[in-house]
């Protein structure tokens, strides 16, 4: 098992396949950011395999795919077949904005994959295109309907709460996610990259003692995945909510993950510039043995934990570089 300085376990890759996406949304990326080409230094599929391996041997349980977009990324659906197959992983999961699933929702179950979290910041068309620079509304309740017909269960919608944006449409998404059986999750937006956006995210500890007046919300019995959500249902079990609050209340002492990047940089914390980078040493050859002891020594360099409110130390790469 991987541990680092602080005593904590780290069982849980996030893995950017792409930092590519077809969205915009204004916490994420400046407008009229341009996509780069992909580049030749961006990890193949094999690559990610081998990292991803050399995690599993190492303790690695949990795998989140993420962007940018992932499902841009060419023939995803073979390298979720890929990753599913490899021993000791028991968890294997995406964050998508949901546009591309009516096409591959059905293909990436019968890849393997195990759980889906998707973005939606609002249900209204015009809101949507304020937030992410397209209107994309309809393709993502479209993806999120096919994605239960695939069979995907508790799947989680990820909304941040802008202040004067869509802050007027948390109750609209409680009542969605209790219509269509979602588990409906808050984030505080995180200051990240200079996206040139105005509007502040909310403190979630009001919008708590608010939706718990209004549903009579209880603490969950159970955790959903191996996040850093907390989490609260309705007494009789039919609404799930989940608050993610790296501002108000942050969760750093229990981190157990790292994130490793498209170009094979393994980033040990969301809100800091620490990196190892594992590219060079893929491409020169390096055993798997080698590989191991690059990844135990990054782990040794893994901060103890994130200054988002410590203003001006802002992270200068955008959210889309480690898809959060
Ligand atoms: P589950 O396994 O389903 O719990 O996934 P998750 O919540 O870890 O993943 P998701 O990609 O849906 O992330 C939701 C939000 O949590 C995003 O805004 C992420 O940026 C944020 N987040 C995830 N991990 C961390 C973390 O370690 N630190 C901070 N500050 N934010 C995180
Ligand atoms: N702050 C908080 N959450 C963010 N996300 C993207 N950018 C930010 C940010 N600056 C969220 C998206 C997506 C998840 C991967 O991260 O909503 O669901
Ligand atoms: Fe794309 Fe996700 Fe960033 Fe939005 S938050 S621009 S959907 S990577």
């Amino acid at each position: 098992m991987l541990a680092d300085r602080f005593g904590r376990s780290i069982d849980y890759l996030r893995v950017s396949v792409t930092d590519r996406c077809d969205l915009r949304c204004s916490y994420c990326l400046p407008k009229g950011f341009k996509d780069f080409e992909e580049p030749a230094h961006w990890l193949t599929h094999e690559e990610i395999t081998r990292v991803v391996a050399a995690f599993a041997r190492l303790g690695t349980r949990r795998v989140r795919l993420t962007g940018g977009e992932p499902l841009l990324r060419r023939d995803i659906t073979g390298l979720v077949r890929t990753l599913s197959a490899l021993p000791g992983l028991d968890d294997l999961s995406m964050t998508t904005n949901g546009t591309q699933l009516t096409r591959l929702a059905g293909p990436l179950r019968q890849a393997g994959l195990g759980r889906l979290n998707v973005s939606l910041d609002s249900l209204r068309q015009d809101c949507m295109a304020t937030i992410t620079g397209r209107d994309c509304l309809d393709k993502v309740t479209a993806g999120l309907e096919a994605a239960r017909m695939a069979g995907f269960t508790r799947i989680k919608i990820n909304m941040v709460p802008l202040a004067g944006v869509n802050d007027g449409d948390i109750e609209a998404m409680v009542a969605f996610c209790i219509a269509q059986g979602f588990v409906l999750r808050l984030i505080e937006a995180m200051p990240m990259g200079s996206t040139g956006q105005a509007s502040r995210g909310l403190d979630l500890q009001t919008v708590l003692a608010d939706l718990t007046k209004r549903f009579g919300l209880v603490k969950a019995t159970e955790t959903l995945g191996g996040g850093p959500a907390r989490y609260w249902q309705t007494p009789d079990g039919g609404f799930t909510l989940g608050l993610i609050t790296p501002l108000s209340q942050h969760f750093c002492a229990t981190c157990n993950r790292v994130r490793l990047s498209v170009d094979g940089t393994l980033y040990l914390c969301l809100g800091q510039e620490a990196a190892y980078p594992l590219g060079p040493l893929l491409r020169a050859g390096a055993s798997d043995a080698e590989l191991e002891a690059a990844i135990r020594e990054a782990i040794e360099y893994k901060p103890e934990r994130h200054h988002f409110n410590e203003a001006p130390t802002r992270v200068m790469r955008f959210m889309s570089m480690t898809g959060g």
